[in-house]
């Protein structure tokens, strides 16, 4: 079984997609090959990467419904980067849950499916929405790891405690080998007290999750999303770039296999 990385938190606007996607990219860099799902309808990481959502033909979306597509056919090469794959999202992801209202147990479609290609990458990431819904269960139900972005403001805290009863009873129940420990402060501004006394009060409530990496607030990540790019293509000498580096060798080191 190789490392696959359900990169989650149920608030909107934390940094989960930059981060995936520059994980990805990091993890690349590393030698290592790659395949970067985007699990959520938004299609934000699709984008980022630059991919002309237009001109695809099947997307995520396609995997949970017809059980006898063949993986390959939503499968993209990233362009310019030898080693890392992208399944795309598309709108209709949105309506996965409801199409699927027969189909008696839902939570381990996305599981089975990358089942089948998981011994051709050493990582897979996967994108989530902005909620704890079907497309969540479904990544960390597929997980090995969950990697938590926090971003951080005044109710980051109580945002962790709901995820983490999730994420505990799906390990409870259906994926006993899911690991719940890397929390990680994206958008990390050192000089702000707020900062430092969220930064303090994780490592408290949640001691020994914390990534020590710590990804500073950086511009250049918002500019490259904006160009389609990763942070190491748009500016590999940025801090951002330089973070999400540093992460990609914690998460080797941690996550390995
Ligand atoms: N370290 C950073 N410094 C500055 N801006 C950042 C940083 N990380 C993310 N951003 C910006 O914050 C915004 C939200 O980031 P992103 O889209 O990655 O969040 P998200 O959690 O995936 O959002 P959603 O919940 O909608 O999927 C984007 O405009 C992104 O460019
Ligand atoms: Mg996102």
């Amino acid at each position: 079984m190789n490392t696959c990385i359900a990169v989650t938190n149920q608030k909107g606007g934390v940094a989960k997609t930059t981060t995936a996607v520059n994980l990805a990219a990091g993890l690349q860099r590393l030698g290592k090959s790659v395949l970067l799902v985007d699990s959520d309808p938004q299609a934000n990481a699709t984008s980022h990467l630059g991919i002309d959502r237009k001109r695809l033909q099947k997307t995520l979306d396609n995997l949970y419904y017809e059980s006898q597509l063949d993986i390959s056919e939503v499968l993209i090469a990233r362009n310019g980067f030898i080693g890392m794959d992208v399944i795309p999202a598309g709108e209709p992801l949105a309506y996965a849950e409801q199409k699927l209202s027969g189909v008696p147990v839902k939570e381990t479609l996305l599981s089975e499916r990358l089942d089948e290609i998981s011994e051709d990458y050493d990582y897979i990431l996967i994108d989530c929405p902005p909620n704890l819904g079907f497309l969540t269960m479904n990544a960390l139900v597929a997980a090995t790891d969950m990697l938590v972005v926090i971003k951080p403001e005044y109710f980051a805290l109580e945002g962790l405690m709901r995820i983490s009863e999730k994420a505990n009873m799906i390990k409870q129940r259906i994926n006993p080998q899911l690991n719940l420990s890397g929390y990680l402060l994206a958008n990390y501004d050192g000089r702000k007290n707020q900062h430092k006394a969220i930064r303090n009060a994780v490592k408290e409530n949640f001691p020994g999750k914390i990534f020590q990496t710590i990804i500073r607030t950086n511009a250049r990540l918002s500019n490259a999303t904006s160009q389609g790019q990763t942070i190491f293509e748009y500016d590999p000498k940025s801090h951002g770039a330089t973070d999400y580096l540093n992460l990609s060798k914690e998460v080797e080191e941690r996550y390995g296999r």
